[in-house]
């Protein structure tokens, strides 16, 4: 069964993002029902959160219909977890002192769900002590309260107090959902969920509104039922760069080859597992303004996939193993009438890396090539040196783990875009 959210919505100038954090929830097949305060009315609107939720939207706590419909107190029970997003300070001193004079505080009192609050106000209101006292009181009492970004204000200000982005408060959600052990360790990409998040200004680099297509990982090519030709890509460059873009607003399709990492936070998946299946998902995904060609794929298949497991036939000869040519997925974007605004390629080379790269830019029809020296343990490691191939010229990057990598291509990939 779907996992179920109950969204508390606060009176506050970022009470807008709850529906872009409806909207990621939603596409995580996450079910939303939301609670708004009454000073969040001034805010957003029932209609924008009821269409995106696609519920009731509920409100009042002594609106008879609803209650005779369903208490109060079965709209927490009903859920998995109860978000506060965003939380304003008033919210979070009556969380703390257990006033419970309206629908949400008195859901809040009388949930035994776990709880998670992201603060979002004003810098001075976040530094008050009283706010700061209410904060260590949640904690005590066992809510997990999110770490709110520092930046801009929409008061002009600048500090600590701006509400996470919706990718990392969705990000903070799906580790509080999950079961078992793993449920206390934050997504690999985001070890930092706050800090990384934001680390980006976005209102310099963003991909708000644009569609990034990633391609990432191996493929695996069959030779008979239990054989295949395959690489040592692990798909982390990959990944990273579908999070990256996420994270700065874009929307994501990640074609993703047989790996195991878990989906990025705000992503699209796609999984394929041979280089024709990622042909047809890359062709399906389109129009996209961007596409960042990561995968390592394959560049030949079996001619014949034998139906039965090959055996040996005691002859000391082995099987013949004829190889056709996989689909060239760079260059068939290069020409394509939906060519992508930015179409960039990966090369792995283990030699002469840039003059490769140069040609392969030349001969693909790429904007961009990214090339990596793999001579070492680039595939599957946790570091990359690459060079970046434009029409300007090349740039050599220091070595720089892969979460580095994918931010800072990611921010050039926003500048190139911008304006255009
Ligand atoms: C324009 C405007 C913006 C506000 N923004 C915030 C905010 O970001 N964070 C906050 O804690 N309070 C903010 N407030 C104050 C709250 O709306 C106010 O404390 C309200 O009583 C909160 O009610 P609630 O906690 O029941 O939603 C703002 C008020 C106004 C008029």
């Amino acid at each position: 069964m779907a996992q179920r959210v109950l969204l508390i919505v606060s009176g506050g100038i970022a009470a807008y993002k709850a529906l872009e954090l409806v909207r990621l929830l939603r596409g995580r097949d996450i079910a939303v029902r939301a609670v708004m305060t009454e000073a969040a009315g001034q805010f957003v609107t029932p209609l924008s959160l009821g269409v995106l939720t696609e519920d009731h939207v509920y409100g009042a706590l002594f609106d008879l219909k609803d209650e005779r419909e369903i208490g109060h107190i079965q709209l927490s029970r009903d859920a998995d977890l109860i978000v506060v997003a965003p939380a304003s300070a008033d919210i979070l001193a009556k969380m703390a002192a257990g006033i419970a004079d309206d629908l949400a505080t008195t859901l809040l009192l009388a949930t035994d769900k776990p709880v998670l609050a992201v603060p979002a106000m004003n810098v001075r209101m976040w530094h008050h002590k009283a706010t700061q006292r209410n904060l260590a009181q949640l904690r005590e009492d066992g809510i997990h309260v999110m770490e709110p970004a520092v930046g801009a204000m929409a008061c002009n200000e600048w500090g600590k107090g701006r509400l996470p982005e919706p990718v990392g408060i969705l990000a903070e959600i799906e580790r509080l959902l999950a079961e078992g052990p793993g449920a206390a360790e934050p997504h690999p990409l985001l070890t930092d969920t706050t800090r990384t998040i934001n680390a980006p200004d976005l209102s310099e680099h963003n991909l708000f509104g644009r569609h990034v297509l990633v391609t990432a990982g191996p493929t695996h090519e069959p030779i008979d039922p239990v054989r295949y030709i395959a690489n040592r890509s692990s798909g982390r460059q990959g990944f990273a760069i579908a999070a990256a873009a996420a994270r700065v607003g874009a929307r994501v399709t990640l074609v993703a080859g047989p790996v195991t990492l878990p989906t990025p936070p705000g992503v699209t998946r796609v999984d394929v597992e041979t280089a024709r299946e990622m042909a047809a998902a890359v062709e399906q995904a389109l129009p996209a303004d961007v596409a960042i060609m990561v995968a390592a794929v394959a560049d030949w298949r079996a001619t014949d996939e034998a139906a039965q497991k090959l055996k040996k036939d005691g002859s000391g000869k082995p099987a013949p193993l004829a190889l056709t040519e996989n689909p060239d997925i760079l260059a068939t974007l290069g020409q394509h009438p939906q060519r992508p605004t930015l179409l960039i390629g990966f090369a792995a080379e283990t030699e002469t890396i840039i003059d490769h790269a140069q040609a392969k830019r030349a001969r693909k029809g790429a904007d961009w090539i990214v090339a990596n020296d793999v001579s070492g343990n680039v595939m599957g490691g946790d570091s990359n040196a690459i060079h970046l191939v434009t029409a300007d010229g090349t740039e050599t990057w220091p070595d720089m783990p892969k979460t580095a990598v994918a931010m800072r291509l990611i921010e050039r990939i926003a500048d190139a875009l911008a304006g255009r």
